[in-house]
């Protein structure tokens, strides 16, 4: 289904980036890797058909850095920050930088894109959001702020983009064991991990199992599906 489209995921040296550009480039489309560092997109060469450089908070290189990239079929924007603290203890600035990194710099980027002419009509762009979307989570009020923040703006730009068919979802996972996992399992005692676990009735999650709900909601299967948050959790938001 995804054959010989042309797919860019940021944040593609994530531990959710990575399955997910691995996924894509399997299912034959063309798959552009999009990160910060030359050295991690190194490591996925193999899986990429092509690859930029992007540092969200350089926004003063985008031009450069994404002249060359092809028109897109499909953007999956996939990179995010997460920081951890009680909201007593929060510095000034703190929701600022989650919500700078987490939602306005990707929007820009995405912007940037769109009056570049690089998201073709019919595109399909998928954001990561989280569960923390939609729920409370102690000690993640920067995190739980910037991802329903995304919500909002999917919500808009699936309604100002449809006149050119293109679709705006997020897919919102719960605890996936890649990536920024090793940050919240740091947070838990052993007792509160094992009952964490517990309160998944499908398990915690991994990369593979929010790459393919990704590539679903980029083929053309989802055509009639925009400003959609799929929650994709394993079952915990029912619990
Ligand atoms: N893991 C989970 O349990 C979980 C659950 C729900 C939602 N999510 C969401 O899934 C997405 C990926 O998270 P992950 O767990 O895979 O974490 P991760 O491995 O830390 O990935 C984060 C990605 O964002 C990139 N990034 C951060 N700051 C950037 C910047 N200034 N410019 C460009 N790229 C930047 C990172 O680049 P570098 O590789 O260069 O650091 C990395 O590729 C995030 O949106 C996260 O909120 C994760």
């Amino acid at each position: 289904m995804l054959k010989d489209k042309v797919i860019a995921t940021l944040g593609a040296t994530g531990g959710i980036g990575s399955a997910i550009q691995k996924h894509l480039h399997r299912q034959g489309a063309k798959a552009i890797a999009i990160g910060r560092s030359a050295q991690k997109l190194e490591a996925l060469k193999a899986h990429s058909s092509g690859q930029c450089i992007v540092d969200l908070l350089k926004p003063a290189d985008w031009e450069v850095n994404l002249k060359d990239l092809p028109p897109l079929d499909g953007f999956v924007l996939c990179s995010g920050v997460l920081d951890v603290l009680p909201f007593r203890a929060a510095p000034v600035g703190t929701l600022a930088q989650s919500l700078e990194v987490n939602v306005n710099a990707p929007a820009m980027l995405l912007r940037h894109l769109l009056r570049a002419g690089k998201i073709k009509p019919g595109a399909s762009i998928v954001f990561i959001g989280s569960i923390a979307g939609i729920r409370g989570a102690i000690g993640h009020s920067a995190y739980t702020t910037s991802k329903a923040a995304l919500l909002g703006l999917m919500h808009t730009l699936a309604l100002e983009l449809a006149g050119e068919k293109i679709r705006v979802n997020v897919v919102s996972p719960g605890l996936v064991e890649a990536g920024m996992f090793t940050a919240v399992r740091a947070t838990m005692t052993e007792t509160e991990y094992a009952s964490y676990i517990k309160s998944y009735p499908l398990g915690l999650g991994q990369g593979e199992d929010i790459a393919g709900p990704v590539a679903f909601l980029l083929s053309s299967d989802a055509r009639w599906i925009t400003g959609h948050n799929l929650v994709v959790d394993g079952g915990v938001t029912v619990t």
